[in-house]
């Protein structure tokens, strides 16, 4: 974007009502002569989202606007992570990840709507955030530009804040922290300070929704999940709304520990970093719905939709939300849903949620195939032709690897029990 844009260019920014972002507002005003707007989208982060609304106005924007996006949140992005069993690098929950595209999407829906022409993000040129939100950003609004203040501007914290004095920026009044945490309904992302050393374990001070260790209950919880078509629809037998939902699997969840990951992480620009996170909700409900998709999915289609799962996680991480292989992936995970319907008991113990029961009017597990009683309708007795079939192209096929090595080394050379099978084999 020209640094001379006329005074009535506008840009919306996506404002936290952090430091980087407050100083954003001044600096983007100075640097671009624009007018701003600020954009706070609740996704579920906790702290006073008002509070921070309004000192936005006071520190110059034109406009401070919240849009409370909890609900599209869980339906339209944490639902189809849960369908399609997300975890990045087998681990994390895609909480930070999930939610930006989102955040995007409604920057670009607000520009429209004031006439803006550019939008704006606090985010560094080290990170994932920055790659999903240009991307997308890219993709819904392609006439936008996107500033990113704080990957353009060369100021560390010390310096942000002699600029926020110097500008008569008001910032927030509580001690800011010496860590990075990113929230939402999915998760808390907690990075820098002394977590920068991945040889050392996380302090205890960095978590919040999770309870201290001391404080983890003895005795351990049994939660009831139930899922229609995939989707939980109902926690201990109560019917809740969907961020509701979210919000008891995290509290229940966090009082015992449950979802701490510490994770070396590979991120899109090639940097590995040490990450911590604690999603409790998300952990307990993807193990739930892991848990039932076992019960009611044939084994052929559990192989394959492993895979179609971690190309969705992978994806989410790397910006593409917004893409045809995207919907393309959703769509295919969709139509394996209808029969993940059912409960699931988890038992929440010392930091660990872990499916202790399952059932379902879809399940495959068929009581007189498997069970060793007398009741038992599997034909044992085919079992032996079965094996016999099953084992045959293995049989020939280990022959004739043996063949081929002694063709080549010489029958000396070739152990014994080898040249038994062969002279077997013919
Ligand atoms: N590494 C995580 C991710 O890429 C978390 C990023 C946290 N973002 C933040 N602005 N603090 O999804």
């Amino acid at each position: 974007m020209s640094e001379s844009a006329s005074p009535e260019t506008k840009v919306v920014l996506a404002y936290s009502g952090g430091l980087d972002t407050s100083v954003a507002i001044r600096w983007i005003q100075e640097k671009y002569h624009a007018r701003v707007v600020a954009l706070t989208v609740d996704v579920g982060q906790e702290g006073e989202l008002r509070g921070a609304i309004d000192r936005a106005r006071r520190n110059g924007a034109l406009d401070a606007q919240l849009v409370d996006a909890k609900e599209t949140f869980v339906t339209e992005f944490l639902w189809p992570a849960v369908q399609a069993n997300a975890l990045y690098e087998g681990v994390y929950p895609l909480s930070t990840a999930l939610a930006r595209p989102l955040i995007a999407r409604t920057l670009v829906e607000v520009a429209q709507a004031t006439g803006a022409g550019a939008v704006a993000h606090g985010c560094t040129g080290k990170g994932n955030d920055q790659v999903r939100f240009d991307v997308a950003v890219h993709t819904l609004g392609p006439h936008l530009r996107v500033i990113a203040p704080v990957r353009e501007w060369n100021m560390n914290r010390t310096d942000e804040m002699a600029y926020a004095r110097e500008h008569g920026i008001e910032i927030r009044t509580t001690l800011e922290s010496p860590y990075s945490v990113d929230e939402n309904l999915w998760g808390r992302s907690i990075e820098g300070g002394r977590l920068e050393d991945a040889a050392q374990p996380a302090p205890e001070e960095v978590f919040d929704w999770t309870s201290h260790p001391a404080d983890w209950p003895k005795e351990p919880e049994e939660v009831a999940v139930e899922f229609e078509a995939g989707i939980p629809v109902r926690v201990n037998g109560r019917a809740l709304g969907p961020v509701d939902l979210v919000q008891t699997m995290n509290r229940l969840a966090g009082a015992h520990g449950v979802g701490r990951i510490d994770h070396v992480e590979d991120r899109v620009v090639g940097i590995k970093s040490r990450e911590t996170y604690e999603c409790p909700g998300a952990i307990a409900l993807l193990e739930a719905h892991r848990s039932l998709e076992s019960l009611v999915l044939p084994r052929d289609l559990l192989q394959f939709k492993a895979l179609v799962d971690r190309r969705f996680a992978d994806l989410v991480y790397e910006g593409l939300w917004y893409s045809p292989l995207r919907e393309a992936l959703c769509a295919f995970v969709r139509s394996t849903q209808e029969v993940v319907t059912g409960s699931v008991t988890l038992r929440l113990h010392q930091g660990s949620a872990r499916a202790v029961g399952r059932r379902s009017e879809y399940s495959l597990l068929a009581h007189e195939l498997a069970t060793y009683g007398a009741e038992s309708r599997f034909p044992q007795e085919l079992a032996v032709g079965f094996i016999h079939l099953y084992g045959l192209p293995n049989q020939l096929a280990h022959a004739r690897v043996q063949a081929a090595r002694s063709h080549r080394q010489g029958e000396e050379n070739v152990p014994r029990v080898a040249r038994a099978v062969l002279r077997a084999s013919g």
